[in-house]
């Protein structure tokens, strides 16, 4: 392990009042790597990124990003060290237009006319539409606009909670294709992604989560012949 990693989570328990779902998670993502978080629902997927990005605190742990601690922050203060998210809930304003949802994006770093030019370039299907209203956009608009608005502060690290959830099989290509775009271009990311041939081409290493701790982990390099094994591994 790099003593530099872009992200560090060490031995990290959080929960609900009495319900703890991590019991114990370390991970860590390197600068420019993008890590698959797997495992079935309910494992605490989303509990992880909601930790790191500090809308839940842990009981326990640590959790560093270039090698500074950021557990217990709020997540304006996360947001401002780099933790971006965008999660199932994508959490856009739909009474706003394209344009005004990927400026939220800058309000706290990031230059927005290179911001929104490099958004443009990504998505060119919201740069036809950026004086739309938001709530008028289909599904996989929507997530277009949200994974815009993320990179528009450029994030140190990218916390992507299932990109491709509930979209048709033509947008899921669309998202994999600008993500492939992000990863040639440096973006680091966690990513939880229930679409497994998505999370493995995509990402560098998979961990998976299960009983609130990291039970496997591998890199996903010549892993073509072992997608029955991880999916076992996932639900069995
Ligand atoms: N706000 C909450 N209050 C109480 N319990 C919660 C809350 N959010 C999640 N949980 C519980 O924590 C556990 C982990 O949930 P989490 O959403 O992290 O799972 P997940 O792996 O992201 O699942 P999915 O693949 O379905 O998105 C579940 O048992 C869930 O019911
Ligand atoms: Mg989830």
């Amino acid at each position: 392990m790099d003593a530099d990693a872009r992200l560090r989570v060490t031995d990290v328990v959080a929960g609900y009042g009495s319900n703890v779902v991590l019991r114990g998670v370390s991970l860590h993502v390197d600068e420019a790597e993008i890590v698959s978080l797997l495992g079935a629902n309910g494992s605490g997927k989303s509990t992880i990124l909601n930790t790191i990005s500090g809308f839940l605190r842990p009981t326990e742990g640590r959790i560093e990003l270039d090698g500074r601690p950021i557990q217990g922050q709020a997540p304006h203060g996360t947001f401002r060290r780099g933790v971006v998210q965008v999660s199932q809930a994508r959490d856009l304003f739909g009474d706003l237009t394209v344009e005004e949802n990927l400026r939220l994006g800058c309000i706290i770093q990031g230059d927005e006319r290179l911001g929104l030019e490099q958004s443009f370039e990504y998505f060119p299907r919201l740069g036809d539409r950026r004086e739309q209203q938001v709530s008028t956009m289909s599904g996989g608009e929507q997530q277009m606009v949200a994974l815009g608005r993320a990179l528009m502060s450029q994030p140190r690290i990218l916390l992507l909670d299932e990109p491709s959830g509930g979209l048709s099989p033509r947008f899921v290509e669309e998202i994999a294709s600008i993500m492939h775009r992000m990863k040639e271009d440096g973006v680091t990311m966690l990513l939880v992604e229930q679409n497994m041939r998505l999370a493995l081409d995509i990402s560098d290493r998979y961990l998976i989560l299960r009983d609130g701790h990291v039970i496997d982990a591998g890199s996903t390099a010549n892993i073509e012949g072992s997608h029955d094994d991880i999916v076992r591994a996932i639900y069995l």
